[in-house]
């Protein structure tokens, strides 16, 4: 006998912060400079498979069955009243940057689980099921590619990519997978679930400037990274004039001032350029650097600014090897994703929602990727994000939403889930 379904759902936010809190502590370090508490959890490092391990344990005392596909996606499922039916999908990530907060990405797997933790205190049974999903390598810091289990079950990337990746000291992905146990067995490609809704922090200032605790996401913005590395060569410091010099240290300071210039110009619409990752060989005091690789993150919203950005930015490159002898450049694809909007009844569904629980929501675009921009090629999508504090911080410790704030997104993202669950 199926209990009678209520229309709103309202979960316990004590054991929401808890389960927060908990995950936290898996990978947890001191910040030295500000003594801070962040969370280095890179993917399928010890401390992710840990914080793997712990979240599948609770999947399981959800009386979620769980499995593993080919990617170390895990997927735990709460069955439905017609277990034919297609699912209803969310989740997000648990693997981290290395100064990461308690937040970007476990709200959404954690808030996932306890919505199912919710529904069965109340003995809910929904027409479809619900499956709670935790994608391997969405930050993208540690292999070099970001979305890349979400965007291998949706089918955009292959396995054999995928497998192949390495992170800097040359260990594959698919040998990283093997060495953690999270190489399971389930087919990695998704099968189009019903509808996909993921909660996440926002990342950004927008909610707080507005005065409100709740986003509906539209999309999220368009995202290209590149590798550049510049050859130059290595020579004395005191003795070599500077018309001699090949320093690649300075064509790679020369990018960056450049790609700023390009922001400032105003020339590429709301372009964000940022260079995060800079290393120069041989890294010696008296030596005029012979290697820099360097890393180019550009973001748009519009991506004809973005095409023009990325065609801006080659074209700099090809005009600073050919002005200064003994230097060459050569760039590499890291990931690029167009921008993505979401499905327009899905963000009904959660506006409503969001209505019901009497909470104040702005639609909004996402300046971070998601997981949720994958899945959308396969599937309606769409994503609820929550408020943070210090103008919304993240990838960095002081990253911080109070309890309020994650529960009120986990209360709109339960009743999202639970109308969505219900539908034909
Ligand atoms: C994910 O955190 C991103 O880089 O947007
Ligand atoms: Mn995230
Ligand atoms: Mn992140």
């Amino acid at each position: 006998m199926t209990s009678p379904t209520p229309d709103k759902l309202t979960v316990d936010s004590d054991r929401l912060w808890q389960s927060l809190m908990d995950l936290a502590e898996i990978g947890a370090y001191r910040d030295e400079r500000t003594g801070l508490r962040g969370v280095n959890r890179l993917a399928l490092t010890d401390a992710d498979a840990a914080g793997r391990r712990r979240v599948g344990a609770w999947m399981e005392e959800a009386r979620l069955s769980v499995r593993i596909d080919q990617m170390g996606n895990i997927y735990g499922r709460r069955e439905g009243a017609d277990p034919s039916a297609a699912p209803v999908l969310t989740g997000s990530h648990i693997d981290s940057v290395a100064t990461a907060g308690a937040f970007d990405g476990c709200l959404g797997v954690l808030g996932g689980i306890e919505v199912v933790r919710t529904l069965n205190d109340r003995g809910i049974t929904t027409r479809r099921p619900i499956e709670v999903a935790v994608f391997t390598e969405e930050e993208g810091v540690r292999f070099g590619t970001d979305m890349l289990g979400s965007a291998v079950a949706a089918g955009r990337l292959t396995l054999e990519y995928a497998h192949a990746l390495t992170d800097r000291d040359g260990r594959t992905l698919g040998g990283e997978l093997t060495r953690t146990g999270f190489d399971g067995p389930a087919d990695v490609r998704l099968a189009p679930p019903h509808a996909y809704v993921e909660c996440h922090i926002e990342q950004g200032p927008v909610l707080a400037e507005h005065n409100v605790p709740v986003g509906v996401v539209t999309g999220v913005q368009g995202i290209s990274w590149q590798e550049i590395t510049i050859h130059g060569r290595a020579a004395h410091a005191g003795t070599t004039p500077t018309r001699l010099r090949a320093d690649a240290a300075l064509a790679a300071a020369q990018i960056i001032v450049q790609l700023r210039a390009m922001v400032d110009s105003g020339a590429y619409g709301e372009l964000r350029a940022t260079v995060g990752h800079l290393n120069v060989h041989p890294d010696l005091t008296n030596i005029v650097p012979a290697r820099a690789e360097m890393t180019v993150d550009l973001r748009n919203p519009d991506d004809t600014h973005m095409v023009r950005a990325e065609e801006a930015l080659a074209a700099f490159l090809r005009d600073l090897e050919d002005s200064q002898p003994g230097l060459t450049l050569a760039t590499r694809r890291m990931a690029q994703t167009a921008h993505v909007p979401f499905d327009k009844s899905v963000q009904k569904t959660i506006a409503q929602a969001a209505d019901d629980h009497d909470l104040p929501y702005i639609p909004l675009l996402s300046g971070a990727g998601h997981d949720a921009q994958e899945i959308a090629a396969i599937c309606p999508t769409a994503m609820i994000f929550v408020r943070g504090e210090h103008d919304g911080i993240s990838h960095n410790p002081r990253e911080y939403s109070t309890p309020q704030a994650c529960a009120h997104g986990v209360n709109v993202l339960a009743t999202t889930l639970l109308r969505l669950a219900n539908e034909d």
